[in-house]
Order: C-alpha cells, then sequence, then structure tokens
C-alpha cells in the first residue's frame, strides 16, 4: 500500500502549480506568487482523500482544525486537540507526500512561547508537516516571531477566526469597516515583518486582501478572501457536498454523498436480495488427502 502511494504521488509530481516537479516547497509558492500563478488549496484530513489530492496536483493541503466540525460532528473547533491533529497530519502526509502541507495549531495550543514552539514542533517533527498555520492577530506578533526565529515556518490567518466564532460573535465575515480593514491589514503586516511566511485571509472583502496583498511579498491565501489572494482554500467537505449550507464563498463542486449512499444502497440491497456474497466471494475447502 506504502509503494502504491507513493508512486501516485510522485508520478503526479503531487504538486500542482502546473509545475510538474516532485516536492512543493515555500519557494515554489513565492515563485507562484510572483508569476501571478492561482495557488489552488484544500484541507484533508485523511490517507485515502490525500492521495487523490495528490493525484489531482494540489499543491497546497492544510489539516485543518475544521476536522472537528467536518469529520468529527462538533459544533464548533474548539474540542479538537493536538494528538488527533498530529496523527491524522501524518496520514496525510503518507498520501500526499509532494504537496506542502500545513497543520493547523488548535484551540489553546499556543498560549505562549514556549507551549506554541513545543506544538508546532511536534507536527514538524512527528507528522512531517511543511508549515503551522495559527489563528493571529496583532497580540500573536511574539509567538509568530519566535516560531520564525526557531525555523517553523508559519502562516498568520486573520479575519474571521473560527476558534474565536464565541468572541466574535458568530461566523461573520470581518473588516468590513474602515476601522476594521485597517486594522486587520496593520495586523497582517505586522505578522508577515515578524516572520510570517504565508497569511491567510478568511471571510473578508477584496478590498481588505487587495490591501493586505500590495503591502507585503509573502503568499497570501484566501478563504472567503476575494479574487486579490494569490490562493484559495475551502473545507473539501463543504466543496464535496457534505455540509448542509456552506459559507457563501464556497461553491459545491462535487457530490460524494450521492456516490456514498448509491455504493451503500446496492450492497444492502444485495445483502437482502442474498445475491451477496455470490459464489466468486466464497472459499473452498482445501481437498485433503
Ligand atoms: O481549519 C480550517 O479548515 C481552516 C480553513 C477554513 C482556512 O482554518
Amino acid at each position: 500500500m506504502a509503494a502504491e502511494a507513493g508512486s501516485a504521488a510522485e508520478g503526479s509530481g503531487a504538486g500542482g502549480g502546473g509545475v510538474g516537479r516532485s516536492k512543493v516547497d515555500l519557494e515554489r509558492l513565492r515563485q507562484m506568487r510572483v508569476a501571478r500563478q492561482p495557488i489552488a488549496m484544500l484541507t484533508c484530513y485523511d490517507y485515502p482523500t490525500a492521495r487523490i489530492l495528490a493525484e489531482c496536483k494540489v499543491p497546497l493541503i492544510l489539516v485543518g482544525d475544521s476536522a472537528a466540525m467536518a469529520v468529527l460532528g462538533e459544533d464548533s473547533t474548539v474540542p479538537i486537540g493536538m494528538d488527533f491533529l498530529v496523527t491524522i497530519t501524518r496520514a496525510v502526509r503518507r498520501g500526499a507526500p509532494g504537496a506542502y502541507l500545513m497543520a493547523d495549531m488548535p484551540f489553546a495550543s499556543y498560549p505562549d512561547v514556549p507551549t506554541a514552539t513545543a506544538n508546532a514542533a511536534r507536527f514538524m517533527q512527528e507528522a512531517g508537516a511543511d508549515a503551522v498555520k495559527l489563528e493571529c492577530d496583532g497580540r500573536h506578533v511574539p509567538i509568530v516571531a519566535a516560531l520564525a526565529a526557531a525555523g517553523i515556518p508559519v502562516c498568520a490567518h486573520l479575519g474571521l477566526l473560527p476558534q474565536r466564532a464565541g468572541q466574535l460573535g458568530g461566523y461573520r465575515a470581518q473588516g468590513r469597516t474602515l476601522a476594521a480593514a485597517e486594522r486587520i491589514t496593520q495586523d497582517a503586516v505586522n505578522l508577515w515583518r515578524a516572520g510570517a511566511a504565508l497569511l491567510l485571509l478568511e471571510a473578508v472583502p477584496d478590498a481588505v486582501s487587495a490591501a493586505v496583498h500590495e503591502k507585503v511579498d509573502c503568499p497570501v491565501l484566501g478563504c472567503g478572501g476575494g479574487p486579490s489572494c494569490d490562493g484559495h482554500v475551502v473545507v473539501l467537505h463543504d466543496l464535496l457536498g457534505y455540509t448542509a449550507k456552506p459559507a457563501r464563498f464556497v461553491e459545491v463542486m462535487g457530490d460524494v454523498p450521492a456516490a456514498v449512499r448509491a455504493g451503500v444502497s446496492a450492497y444492502v440491497a444485495a445483502v437482502e436480495k442474498r445475491s451477496y456474497p455470490a459464489a466468486k466471494h466464497q472459499y473452498t475447502m482445501k481437498s485433503e488427502r
């Protein structure tokens, strides 16, 4: 199985970005920004799906704490912890060895520099992540600076911060007033100056993304951040039709539940009609002398 996975990903270049080279690195993402080549990014939480993303040459994969809602059925991203995310990040790395792999620092995993460094290092050392993502504002400058100084590439996530939906009054777009837009832009610039290698802007007007993009020279990723971003990420389960009411910035482009329903219904019917198991599914006794 493992060898098969490796060859699928290597053969595809697992890199996307139209660049059939093997491993996507930060430099490649920077070049894509410079070349104005849009970066397709998706979340992923398991090995078999990671293999498919690798075949589809998705250059940038996020193991998001959205796993709490997308695959564990929680009401928010708060309950998910480090151990679970490290385990699934490692699974995604096995499935997509050539992608740039970003791991999400979960709720309360970066309250101070020593804790943030120890947790971020787990993603790099135990799970094979290339970078970690932190939901940030200007107060996180010292943490981002310390991680960058420790050699850990950081993506600073600004705008709508799902881990703080409680404080923000729900899952609402951010930066829609001049003052809020200026605050997000200034925080983004400060985090970039502190060493953030990537920025991610969630649910902000395109004008905010454009202002940030103009002031920094790292790749700017959008999750509902508008066309001025260098790349775009959505939650895979939203894209593929699992979510009853996805956010307005999501375009549903697949119907995986329909495929699962069809396969499961066919199985249930076959068992009930006794057409499964058929003769070809059965083992015969060995003849004994
Ligand atoms: O956890 C996640 O999936 C995210 C994206 C929505 C950016 O943080």
